[in-house]
């Protein structure tokens, strides 16, 4: 090959990245070193394995019984063994629950956050989307998901036909940790019971889970977002996928397909859920 080819094989790579920039961003050409390095979500860990060892993690893992296909066999004692003993968790409604937690200075990112973001939309959804933690964009507002990975997300969920206020968005975190960095584990172990009793009043019939750490932190394994997206697992029975971060797909285009076949294996895993019409080896079947 000689420099000559090089160079236009160069230039036709770069037209490929600016075109597909243009499709993402418009007219403003946004070029971050995010958006050429190999973003995490690819690095693949070979096996699933627990995280912890530790008894109340143990607790939490994915149960070996199929109660798939009946959410109300939700076992409301096991919620309770995880919870602090603080008296928000006798909350008997998402609102409540916000009043009693939306002043948390329980880690120092309350010291920093501008707004706590609870999470937005049906109180009673019988779908939950959980991201990660509040972006700059969700601190100012105090709303989940309202900056580009956002919209995005409300784009990926109208293409399954959800509308974003039929469903609930929350996060893993209610706080926005500094810069954006990734959520310390013991941020995730103090924050993340207000997850759970948000899932609890809830009591969703399917979940989504945004990205691998939304995905490791609800399911407690510590797998690789590819390893997490072929199969349907079980939270505290109730059946919970995970396929990428909308922030991930603005950064990594090639993603939006496999993220496009997942969320259609999601809608139909819905569908079967409210037909009541499951197959016993869903955790297989995708
Ligand atoms: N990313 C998330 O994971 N959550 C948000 O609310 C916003 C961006």
């Amino acid at each position: 090959m000689s420099l000559d080819d090089d160079l236009k094989a160069l230039l036709s790579d770069t037209q490929r990245f600016l075109r597909q920039q243009a499709e993402l961003y418009g007219d403003s050409l946004l070029v971050s070193r995010a958006a050429v390095e190999t973003p995490k979500e690819e690095q693949i860990i070979e096996k699933e394995k627990p995280i912890s060892t530790d008894k109340n993690l143990t607790m939490l893992r994915e149960p070996e019984i199929d109660m798939f296909g009946d959410t109300k066999k939700v076992n409301k004692n096991k919620f309770n063994l995880d919870y602090p003993a603080e008296s928000w968790t006798s909350a008997a409604s998402i609102p409540l629950l916000n009043q009693a937690i939306n002043t948390c200075t329980k880690c120092g990112l309350s010291g920093t956050r501008t707004n706590f973001v609870f999470g937005a939309g049906n109180p009673k959804a019988e779908v939950v989307v959980v991201g990660e933690a509040p972006g700059a964009e969700e601190d100012a507002q105090g709303e989940p998901f309202v900056g580009r990975g956002g919209q995005l997300l409300t784009k990926i969920l109208e293409s399954i036909h959800f509308k974003r206020e039929e469903v609930f968005i929350c996060n893993i975190l209610k706080c926005r940790p500094p810069n954006n960095r990734d959520p310390q584990p013991e941020e995730v172990e103090l924050c993340e019971p207000y997850l759970w009793k948000q899932l609890e009043l809830i009591n969703p019939k399917i979940i989504l889970c945004v990205g691998r750490i939304a995905g490791q932190s609800l399911l407690k394994i510590n797998a690789s977002l590819a390893v997490m997206r072929t199969k349907v697992h079980d939270y505290r029975g109730i059946p919970l996928m995970v396929t990428f971060h909308p922030a991930a797909l603005l950064r990594n285009p090639n993603w939006k397909r496999p993220c496009w076949e997942d969320v259609q294996k999601f809608r139909k895993l819905y569908e079967e859920i409210k037909g009541k019409n499951l197959n016993p080896n869903y955790k297989s079947q995708y």
